[in-house]
């Protein structure tokens, strides 16, 4: 039996294949419920409840997402940024960890290395959500799945173009192998997922009958796939430096229409986690436009972003549904 109560969620690899898909199936179905009978009248099943949001570093959907659904399900959330806390500077991850645990029901925390929030969470004696690491971004992962199963039947066939070793590679290469998808990280070889990553994905196809493939080849790896994933190709954390060698790296990985094309399908979607360099709009845009002439985006080509197949507003929404229901699930009455 799935039970997600009073659970942390820190990690795609700690759930069973089961565990995910009940969280998808719920969020299918708030998401059903509150376009049915709109957003004030959902059930407010966590009335009374309270929620921290930890953010040591920026973010638009995963702090709205959890704001919102928190707010939704009739429960309280209290922001706290590194700018205007005490985290970091002048208070341990330990500290703070069992400071909130007193006065909230549940942490989401979005931090640097993963073992950061691997330690709030061994501190707080309250559920921990994992709202992006340097490593994993599992709320992430419940929206975009449940993107793809909007669409297609089963399980998946996507693949991601870009920095694979980042957050967003390693966490679609161990949701799809959990979820038995069929998987394709295309990325220059230096930028592949540890081999760490990779075997224990691997562990998880074998049991879910996923395939996986890593390869240098933008052609092959598309061909035949119904969503190509990217992500920016400097994350958060990463110094300003690293710019250079990456644009050297993936360039050739930019999405454009020649790869939407080389997966031979017209309906093959787009997918990207946002924020997106995707035109002159933004300081970053305007600056890797000036020193690398990406004049039409960066990682992905505006014409594709804009494009009937972009999906990346429904998946942005999906955020919240899912956000929910992992809520729900974990601070809810059974
Ligand atoms: N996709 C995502 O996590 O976006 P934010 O950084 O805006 O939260
Ligand atoms: N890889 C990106 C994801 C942002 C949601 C980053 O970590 O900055």
């Amino acid at each position: 039996m799935v039970t997600w109560r009073e659970r942390d969620f820190l990690a795609e690899q700690d759930c069973t294949a089961d565990e995910l898909k009940d969280l998808l199936d719920h969020a299918a179905w708030l998401k059903a419920q509150r376009r049915a009978v709109g957003a004030t009248q959902v059930r407010q099943r966590l009335v009374g409840r309270q929620l921290a949001v930890v953010l040591a570093k920026t973010s638009t959907r995963t702090r709205l997402a959890f704001e919102v659904a928190m707010r939704e399900l009739g429960g309280g959330v209290s922001v706290l940024d590194a700018t205007t806390s005490q985290l970091g500077h002048k208070e341990s991850i330990a500290d703070t960890a069992r400071v909130l645990a007193g006065m909230v029901d549940a942490i989401a925390y979005r931090g640097g290395d993963q073992a950061e929030v691997e330690e709030l969470a061994r501190y707080a004696d309250v559920p921990v959500f994992n709202a992006l690491s340097d490593q994993w971004h599992p709320t992430q992962m419940l929206a975009d799945f449940l993107t793809m199963t909007e669409f297609v039947s089963g399980p998946p066939r996507y693949a991601f173009v870009g920095d694979a070793r980042s957050n967003m590679g390693n966490s679609l290469l161990m949701m799809g192998a959990i979820m038995g998808a069929d998987v394709r990280l295309v990325a220059p070889r230096a930028l592949w997922p540890t081999d760490e990553v990779r075997q224990a994905a691997e562990l998880r196809a074998q049991a879910s009958g996923a395939t996986l493939l890593l390869t240098e080849d933008v052609a092959s790896g598309v061909a035949d796939v119904d969503f190509v994933h990217t992500d920016v190709w400097v994350s958060m954390g990463e110094a300003r430096e690293v710019w250079d060698e990456r644009v050297n790296l993936l360039r050739p990985y930019r999405v454009d229409t020649t790869v939407m094309n080389q997966t031979g399908k017209r309906s093959t979607k787009f997918m990207h986690c946002l924020p997106a360099y995707h035109d002159q709009q933004t300081t970053v845009g305007r600056q890797i436009a000036a020193a690398y002439g990406l004049a039409d985006g960066v990682e992905v080509s505006n014409e594709v972003f804009e494009s009937a197949n972009s999906v990346v507003f429904q998946q942005a929404e999906n955020r919240l549904h899912t956000i929910k229901a992992l809520l729900d699930r974990t601070l809810g009455d059974p």
